[in-house]
């Protein structure tokens, strides 16, 4: 079966996408998906080009046991739809930026990221970048929430069973 592809869309790719591609990876190893669903991240702004994520998001991302430092900023184009099954968006202006360069005959699933989780308050992870810390721990757990949601959604889309349940480096073989 070929692998089922997911990328992950903010503004900077420094905050919000990172935080989501690192933490949903860890769902996806921890589950035993890593063989059937890859992981990406990008952003719609070309500012941040080749850095590492934000350290305020490293930080927070670090005391919950994440570790986001191999990760690095690189810009969405037309043709990450030729290449994922999913394409989440973190806000509505990262959609409707999204949606200017989907091509019409695009089959995959492209949306909010918090269309998969059951809170309805909230449908945007907020941009943190210029706020207070206390942003970076909220967007932490909306994409944790959210990427609980999404996992559970493949797996039943694509009839994924887990084959582990655990953190990865306790991984017997
Ligand atoms: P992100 O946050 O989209 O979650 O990575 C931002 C990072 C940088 C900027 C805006 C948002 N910026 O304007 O440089």
């Amino acid at each position: 079966m070929s692998q089922i592809s997911v990328l992950f869309v903010c503004l900077g790719n420094i905050c919000r996408s990172p935080t989501a591609h690192g933490v949903f990876q860890c769902m996806v190893d921890t589950n035993g998906f890593d063989g059937s669903i890859s992981v990406d991240s990008a952003g719609t702004g070309d500012w941040h080009i080749g850095r590492s994520p934000d350290q305020r998001t490293a930080a927070v991302a670090k005391t919950k046991g994440y570790d986001l430092s191999e990760l690095r900023a690189r810009l969405v184009t037309g043709d990450d739809f030729a290449q994922f099954d999913y394409v989440i968006a973190m806000d509505k202006a990262n959609l409707s930026d999204l949606k200017a360069m989907c091509p019409d005959n695009y089959t995959g699933h492209l949306g909010l990221f918090l269309d998969f989780t059951e809170q309805q308050a909230q449908r945007e992870v907020p941009d943190p970048y210029y706020g207070g810390d206390n942003g970076f721990e909220l967007v932490f757990n909306l994409v944790e929430e959210a990427s609980c949601g999404l996992l559970k959604h493949i797996q039943a889309e694509h009839s994924l069973k887990p084959t582990f349940q655990g953190r990865p480096e306790s991984r017997s073989s």
